[in-house]
């Protein structure tokens, strides 16, 4: 199977400003859960089904990527299951080709070195939102007796059986969270990971891991604890829905006015940025499973500080941006993870934003229109944030740079027209 192109896109989404969105969307698993989840499946030898599979090019671009590390990965986009068998010995390269094209192509980092005692893979590249740096994972492997060199472009990981050991994360990143659990599980001895990352897509890893035969206490937690095992063995498992395209469509019932029910979500994962969405004027009512957002008139202005979970996500920052460009009165937006996010308000100025940045903080003074204008998307959230302000902005704006908005988001021009809004894929 070919990945389909990533660079020089020559496709653009045209949006014609001013439709209410209202009906329902249904919610499939997390990018950032099932990309992992496809690494676990390297620590067991045989066949892992992992199922509520997004039908996004990153994706596709795992599956190829476990494909060149000898794996057998089938797809069935319509049925949302991926099946992916692993061999005795998995080949132990990530290429720079495929890695260059996906920064969470590192996820792969842990579980090669945990089966094969060693792992080369690329440097990644990936999202345009800052520089994104690699030392958590390095110094976590160094402590459990790993040794790693960074040679022509790649990170070179080698550990005969890695050891358990305490590692104290200066920084709860989600990455390094990630890599060091799937060092762990089947190192020798118990590895304890302290400040670590509690994002419901690690907690989804962690179970898949359990189901596997891991052991694994204090999930969900900042501090966890792994007695590493011999073996794991395959299992089937289903992703955990993607709380920041549930986001993402919140925010849209709010900048249109319309009103929204998300299903297949769980809402406890996005209280902090279904609560701005109240403060700036929306209703929103949160059921088992589903969540509904209406909003009357124009939102009213909303602060926001992106941290790690339970924080407000820095994915759904853009978003938030997008709808107080066009709120009643001013807003702080203050960005802790990723130093260049901001640059996406550029693109916003165009369709008229006022967006003042300053280091990591970003003042927005809403304005009562916006005026459609040709936009590029430079990350995947910038590019929903360019979407969601089109749906607003008078007349017609075109989002270059579609191929980001795919490696994120299944069949949006779709789901954007069943709501009612006028957009349209076009070539160029
Ligand atoms: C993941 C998500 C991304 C999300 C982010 C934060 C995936 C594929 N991507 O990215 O969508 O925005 O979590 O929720 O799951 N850092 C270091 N050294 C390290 C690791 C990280 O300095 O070794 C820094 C990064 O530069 C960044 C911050 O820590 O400033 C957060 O990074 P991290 O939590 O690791 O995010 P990712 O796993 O890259």
């Amino acid at each position: 199977m070919t990945v389909r192109s990533y660079h020089s896109s020559v496709e653009a989404l045209t949006v014609i400003g001013g439709s209410r969105l209202s009906g329902s969307v249904q919610v499939t698993g997390a990018k950032n859960s099932v990309l992992k989840l496809m690494a676990a499946s390297l620590l067991a030898e045989g066949t892992t089904t992992i199922t509520n599979v997004p039908d996004i090019v990153d994706v596709e671009i795992m599956s190829e990527l476990l494909r060149r590390l000898d794996c057998d990965v089938q797809q069935e986009p319509q049925s949302g299951t991926v099946t992916i068998t692993v061999p005795e010995r998995p080949h132990y390269r990530a290429d720079y080709d495929l890695v260059r094209k996906m920064r969470a192509s590192i996820c792969v980092l842990g579980p090669l070195l945990s089966r094969c005692g060693e792992a080369d893979v690329a440097l990644p590249g990936g999202d345009n939102i800052g520089s994104r740096g690699l030392d958590l994972h390095i110094d976590g492997l160094q402590r459990m007796g790993a040794h790693v060199v960074n040679e022509h472009g790649y990170l070179i990981a080698t550990a005969q059986r890695l050891q358990g050991a305490n590692i104290w994360l200066d920084f709860p990143s989600v990455g390094a969270t990630e890599t060091l659990i799937m060092a762990a599980v089947r190192a020798q001895g118990v590895t304890v990971i302290d400040n670590a990352a509690r994002e419901p897509e690690i907690v989804d890893i962690c179970l898949m891991l359990v189901a596997m035969g891991a052991h694994i206490e204090g999930i969900g937690t900042s501090t966890i604890s792994i007695e590493g095992v011999e073996s794991l063995h395959p299992v089937e498992h289903r992703v955990v829905p993607d709380r920041i395209v549930a986001g993402t469509w919140a925010v849209a019932a709010a900048i249109t006015g319309g009103d929204i029910t998300v299903e297949g979500i769980n809402p406890e994962h996005l209280r902090i940025a279904l609560d701005k969405l109240h403060t700036a004027g929306a209703e929103v009512t949160a059921a088992d499973g589903a969540f509904r957002v209406t909003m009357e008139g124009r939102p009213k202005a909303v602060d926001i500080v992106t941290l790690p979970y339970p924080g407000f996500p820095t994915d759904l920052q853009p978003q938030y941006i997008a709808l107080n460009s066009i709120a009643d009165g001013a807003a702080l937006v203050t960005e802790n993870l990723f130093e260049a996010r901001f640059r996406f308000v550029r693109e916003l100025a165009r369709l008229g934003a006022d967006v003042r940045t300053d280091g990591h903080h970003a003042l927005i003074r809403g304005k009562a229109a916006l005026s459609g204008a040709p936009v590029e998307a430079t990350d995947i959230r910038a590019g929903a944030g360019l979407v969601l302000a089109g749906l607003v902005a008078e007349g017609r704006t075109e989002i270059y740079g579609v191929s980001h908005i795919d490696r994120g988001y299944a069949g949006l021009t779709e789901q954007l027209c069943a709501l009612g809004a006028e957009v349209e894929r076009i070539s160029v």
